[in-house]
């Protein structure tokens, strides 16, 4: 192995790794966040006020993301989980592409878009149906309101997700940082975790984030193409 890809390796990704099978980013110029409010789709206050405007916005985004296919950046993270022993992928993301390029074991911080968890009972369960026929839906079990299984902002990360991501972050070697603004926590700090450990940091990413400056090598390029190229150059040491 080459000084850059030291073992344990941990990646944590974000909406850019998404960006190039087509599904928006949060920030930035076409960012979601640029055209919607999330003070109004994203928080459990906004979904107790009108829970039907929630879903819809969910429903819009499950029928967009169903469009989409897994790009070569969520392949080669597929292929360095089959590689590399041990390796974590830590992701972000609701949209399930990790998992469609065949990424096995990805600890998702933010939950899953294709998961739906009853307000009540709390039953959660997948459902991959596009659209969802009857919005806002219902829990198959007590007969309440469902909620899509995502954190929304002033909620807490699922505590078993986050500690494995904490325990990820401190013991690697290599940790690659990829297509995230690094500006939401605590995934943000998650990095700096695995700098404190000794590990050295990759940042993939076309644009500079707060995250640039600790980064022991930066590769200014998109996910989909520079990835892979990475992979190739690194895999065999
Ligand atoms: P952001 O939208 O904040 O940032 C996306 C990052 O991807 C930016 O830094 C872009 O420069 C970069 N990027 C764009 N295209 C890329 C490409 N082709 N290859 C690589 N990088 C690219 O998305 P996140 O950092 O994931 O949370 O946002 C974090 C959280 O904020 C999300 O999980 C979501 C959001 O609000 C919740 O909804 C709770």
């Amino acid at each position: 192995m080459t000084d850059g890809l030291r073992r344990p390796v941990t990646a944590l990704t974000g909406a850019g790794v998404s960006a190039e099978s087509g599904v928006p980013t949060f920030r930035g110029e076409e960012g979601l966040w640029r055209r919607h409010r999330a003070d109004e789709l994203a928080t459990p206050t906004a979904f107790r006020r009108d829970p039907l405007l929630v879903w819809e916005w969910y429903d819009w985004r499950r029928r967009l993301i169903d469009q989409c296919l897994p790009n070569p950046a969520h392949h080669t993270l597929a292929s360095m989980e089959e590689t590399l022993s041990p390796f974590t992928l830590i992701t972000q993301n609701v949209d399930g592409l990790h998992q469609a390029a065949g990424s096995v074991n990805v600890l998702e911080l933010h939950g899953s878009i294709w998961r739906v968890r009853c307000t009540a009972c709390s039953h959660v369960s997948e459902d991959y149906r596009v659209p969802l026929p009857d919005l806002p839906p219902h829990c198959p079990e007590c007969g309440e309101l469902l909620r899509p299984d995502v954190v929304w902002f002033g909620e807490s990360l699922p505590a078993d997700v986050l500690a494995a991501a904490w325990e990820a972050a401190r013991r690697c070697r290599t940790m690659l940082v990829i297509g995230t603004s690094a500006t939401v926590q605590p995934a943000a700090s998650l990095p700096l975790a695995a700098l404190r450990g000794g590990g050295t940091l990759l940042e993939l990413n076309p644009a500079a984030t707060p995250l640039s400056r600790h980064a022991h090598t930066v590769i200014r390029a998109p996910a989909a193409q520079a990835l892979p190229n990475w992979w190739e150059a690194h895999r065999f040491g």
